[in-house]
């Protein structure tokens, strides 16, 4: 499928992150943290009432994800990426993971649908600074003019950012090879994706050591670990060749 396919669209959650070890949400909020309510941390209420709070714990998560390295599975979608730019087919890569780790292993085309840890941004203007030095002088961390810089992730009870649904939808409109990589296809509206692309008349493949809502849904429900298979299957799509990370030879 992959090496016939023109237009895919490849969805990612923590599973696909788990080989890297970096912990989930819930997995993160251990020792210092593991007192803390969710809603506390991770809400506009919460940043409110605790700025200073909630911005370390976003910047602990920062520096964890920085520590980890991309694993065989994110470097074997960037190569899907290179393969397929190469042949003038179009990739698009929607992450629900706010780690980096995709940008990291050289995907280009990535859209981070919950956004990233990476992103700060301006509480009065918007403006987005990214890969900001870390740890932080002080928290709330400022701009140069003082303002305050909240995380650049989507929050409980906050939209996804528009356009990146937009674009979202405008490629699972059009695609015709699907994927769903370690992810528990729970979370709207990333958990309807799969159905938008077989609506599209695309095929469908899960990657998921477990079952998922999605697997009734799909194609092929591959069990297996992400970092394990994805390998596996690019190189039956596009042989041995260019296993180098982050961007081939150059
Ligand atoms: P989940 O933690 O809900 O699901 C992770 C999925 O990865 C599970 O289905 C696991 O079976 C699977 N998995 C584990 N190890 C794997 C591996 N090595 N290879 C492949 N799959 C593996 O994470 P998400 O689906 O990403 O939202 O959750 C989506 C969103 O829900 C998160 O982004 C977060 C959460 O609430 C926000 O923070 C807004």
């Amino acid at each position: 499928m992959l090496a016939d396919a023109r237009r895919v669209v490849v969805l990612t959650g923590a599973g696909v992150s788990a080989e890297s070890k970096i912990p989930t949400f819930r997995d993160a909020m251990e020792g210092l943290w593991a007192s803390f309510d969710p809603q506390s941390l991770a809400t506009p209420e919460g940043f409110a009432a605790d700025p200073e709070t909630v911005t370390k714990w976003y910047d602990f998560r920062r520096m964890k994800c920085r520590e980890a390295e991309p694993n065989p599975g994110h470097l074997a979608l960037a190569r899907i990426e290179r393969e397929l730019e190469s042949r003038s087919r179009e990739f698009i890569l929607l992450t629900q993971n706010v780690d980096g780790l995709h940008r990291r292993a050289g995907n280009k085309s990535v859209v981070e649908l919950h956004g990233s840890l990476e992103v700060w941004r301006c509480t009065e203007t918007g403006e987005e600074f990214r890969d900001l030095p870390a740890p932080f002088d002080t928290y709330p961390p400022r701009t140069d003019r003082g303002t305050v810089l909240r995380p650049g992730v989507v929050w409980f009870g906050e939209m996804l950012p528009p356009e990146a649904i937009e674009t979202a939808g405008e490629r699972l409109d059009t695609c015709d090879l699907f994927f769903a990589i370690g992810t528990s296809a729970t979370v709207y509206p990333a958990a309807g994706f799969s159905d938008l692309a077989r609506a599209a008349g695309a095929s469908t493949v899960e990657i998921n050591p477990d079952a998922t809502p999605a697997s009734g849904h799909v194609d092929e429900s591959v069990r297996a670990r992400a970092g394990a298979v994805l390998p596996e299957i690019v190189e039956l799509a596009f042989g041995a060749g260019d296993a180098s990370p982050r961007g081939g030879n150059g």
